[in-house]
C-alpha cells in the first residue's frame, strides 16, 4: 500500500510544480501545505482574490458580462481555476470548504475539453485474497462526477480511466459492472453496461475491455470460469466501471470501509488542466496524496 503513494510522492519530487490551494487557510490544507513544503512534494500558492485580473478572460470563455464574470470571480474555486486556465499555477487543488457543486461546476465551465469522470485508485490491504486483488491496486469510476452516465458516457469513461491507469503504469483490464454476467439477464441495465462494453471496444480496440459482468466475476478466478470462461478481463480486472453514481460511491466506500483499503481521489479526468478536489471529510494525509497524484497528471 505504501509503496504505491511513496512511489507517486517520489515521482512527484523530482518535478515539483507550482499548485494553488484555493481553502488555503483551511486548518487540515494548511497542515497539508506544510508538510507538501517540507517534503518538497510541490510549490503550494496562495490565491489572493483581485477579480478584475481575469473577468475579461472568463468573460470571453463563458459568454457573459464582465460584471457578472468579476461577480463570479469573488468566488475562490473560479479564481483559482482561471490562475489555472491562464497558466500561472500548474494544477488546483479545491476544498475541503464548500460543496461537491461548488468544487466542481468553475472546472466543468472553464477546463472541460471532453467528458469529464472521476476515478479513486484503491489501495487495497494485503489482507485481502491474493486472486481477488488483482495487484493489490484497482481504479473505480465513476464515482464522483456522473449521476446516471449514458452507454456513450460509461464507454468514456471506461476508456479514459483505462488510459489513467496507464500513466500510472498498470496495465488496465477493465469490467463493465452490472448484476448481470454475460448476457445473464437482459434487463435494460444490464443491456446499457454490455452497449458500453461494445461501443468502448468499438472507440478504442487496443484496449481489454469487456462486459457486462458481476464483479464477483470480474475479480475472481474461480467464478470467471463458471460464469464467463470466454473472457480474458473476468477474472483479472484491475479497473472497475460502475453503472452510476449510487453504485460507484457506495462501491468505493465499501471496500474502504470493510477492507480496510486506502482510497485515493476523486481524480478528475477530461480536463484540459489538472484540478482536483478534496471533500469535506477529508485528512491530511488525503490533501497531501491528492497533490502528489495531481502534480503527474
Ligand atoms: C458535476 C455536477 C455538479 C454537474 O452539475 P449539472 O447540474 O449537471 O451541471 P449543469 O447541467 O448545470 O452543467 C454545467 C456545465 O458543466 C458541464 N458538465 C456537467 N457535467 C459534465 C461532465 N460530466 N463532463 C463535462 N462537462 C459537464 C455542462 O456541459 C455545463 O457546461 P456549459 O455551462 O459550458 O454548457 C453534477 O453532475 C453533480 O452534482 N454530480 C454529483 C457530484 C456529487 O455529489 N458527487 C458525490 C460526492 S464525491
Amino acid at each position: 500500500m505504501e509503496n504505491f503513494l511513496q512511489t507517486i510522492k517520489t515521482e512527484a519530487k523530482k518535478n515539483p510544480k507550482k499548485i494553488a490551494f484555493p481553502d488555503f487557510a483551511e486548518a487540515r490544507v494548511a497542515a497539508a501545505i506544510a508538510q507538501i513544503k517540507s517534503e518538497g512534494i510541490a510549490i503550494p500558492v496562495e490565491p489572493v482574490i483581485d477579480p478584475k485580473k481575469y473577468s475579461a478572460r472568463l468573460a470571453e470563455i463563458r459568454g457573459i458580462s464582465l460584471q457578472e464574470a468579476e461577480e463570479k470571480l469573488k468566488d475562490p474555486y473560479y479564481f483559482a481555476t482561471m490562475m489555472l486556465e491562464a497558466g500561472e499555477v500548474d494544477s488546483v487543488i479545491c476544498g475541503p470548504n464548500g460543496t461537491s457543486r461548488e468544487r466542481i461546476l468553475p472546472a466543468l465551465q472553464i477546463l472541460k475539453s471532453q467528458h469529464v469522470s472521476a476515478f479513486f485508485f484503491m489501495v487495497l490491504p494485503k489482507t485481502v485474497d491474493e486472486d481477488a486483488a488483482n495487484g493489490g491496486i484497482l481504479l473505480f469510476a465513476d464515482c464522483a462526477v456522473n449521476i446516471d452516465p449514458t452507454a456513450q458516457q460509461l464507454a468514456e469513461i471506461a476508456i479514459d480511466t483505462a488510459d489513467s491507469a496507464k500513466k500510472f503504469g498498470i496495465d488496465p483490464k477493465v469490467a463493465m459492472l452490472s448484476f448481470s454476467t454475460a448476457g445473464s439477464s437482459n434487463d435494460p441495465h444490464a443491456i446499457k453496461m454490455r452497449e458500453a462494453a461494445k461501443i468502448a471496444k468499438t472507440m478504442r480496440p487496443d484496449l481489454e475491455i469487456d462486459g457486462e459482468m458481476q464483479v464477483d466475476a470480474a475479480l475472481i478466478d474461480s467464478i470467471a470460469e463458471l460464469k464467463d470462461p470466454g473472457s480474458k478481463i473476468a477474472g483479472h480486472a484491475n479497473v472497475l466501471i460502475f453503472p452510476n453514481l449510487e453504485a460507484g460511491n457506495i462501491g468505493y466506500k465499501l471496500v474502504e470501509r470493510l477492507a480496510g483499503a486506502k482510497a485515493v481521489g476523486p481524480i478528475l479526468q477530461g480536463l484540459s488542466k489538472p484540478l482536483n478536489e478534496v471533500s469535506r471529510g477529508c485528512s491530511i494525509e488525503d490533501i497531501v496524496n491528492l497533490t502528489a497524484i495531481t502534480q503527474l497528471l
